[in-house]
């Protein structure tokens, strides 16, 4: 499972990026504007920080406004991926830019015939909002593992990119399923190494190390 970071925060992706667990970024306007940068250049610094794709999220609602926001934004950097939303421009949109080879991420997909749609316009990954799903009493899991079936169904290869994601459980229910990225939070994600036995044992080891009076180096 590749594992993207949810933020446009410089620092943030930074920290997470050096572990050498982070496959790319998502940001879409929300992000943007927490982040309280100028969007062509946090993104130019998030796509210096990771290799692979760097979601950014076009605006206009039309189709052909998206197809040229698409290509401006990704004039920023090679590893751009364009965000567009789950409508029929947005699908529209999504067919030029992938016919263009360039990646597209289909965002705000709540259902698995949206998911099907995205894949038949070329989308590179389809984004299902988990934790808004989860929020109206949904079970956003349901719908990761109904767009991995269809998908493997006839082949897609779309990637589902399983976002909205509240809970490291989210991130393992996601993996059990097969979902090919989970972007998190970086909250979330430095939550994925935790656990009170690792810690406990641990002190336990370096308590009875230090009695031992020894060195390694
Ligand atoms: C993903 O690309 C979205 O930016 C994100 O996961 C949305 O998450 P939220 O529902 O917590 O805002």
């Amino acid at each position: 499972m590749k594992f993207f970071v949810d933020s446009a925060e410089i620092d943030k992706i930074k920290e997470l990026a050096e572990t050498g667990m982070v496959d790319g970024v998502t940001t879409n306007p929300s992000l943007i504007l927490k982040s309280g940068r100028d969007i062509t250049e946090v993104t130019k610094e998030i796509c210096a920080l990771v290799p692979g794709p760097v979601s950014a999220e076009t605006v206009a609602t039309d189709a052909e406004g998206m197809v040229t926001e698409g290509r401006k934004l990704a004039e920023i950097a090679d590893n751009i991926a364009i965000k567009v939303p789950l409508t029929w421009a947005g699908l529209k949109a999504c067919k030029v830019l992938s016919d263009e080879g360039r990646m597209v991420n289909v965002t705000l997909c709540f259902s698995a015939n949206q998911a099907l749609l995205a894949a038949k316009a070329g989308a590179t990954f389809i984004s299902p909002f988990i934790g808004r799903l989860d929020d109206i009493n949904l079970d956003g899991m349901d719908l990761i593992q109904d767009i991995r079936t269809i998908y493997d169904n006839y082949g897609f290869k779309t990637e589902i990119l399983a976002a909205s994601i509240r809970t490291v459980n989210h991130i393992t229910q996601a993996a059990l399923i097969g979902a090919d990225v989970a972007t998190a939070p970086p909250d979330v994600l430095k939550k994925l190494a935790d656990h009170p036995l690792t810690d406990k044992g641990l002190d336990a080891f370096l308590k009875d190390w230090a009695k031992t009076g020894q060195t390694i180096v």
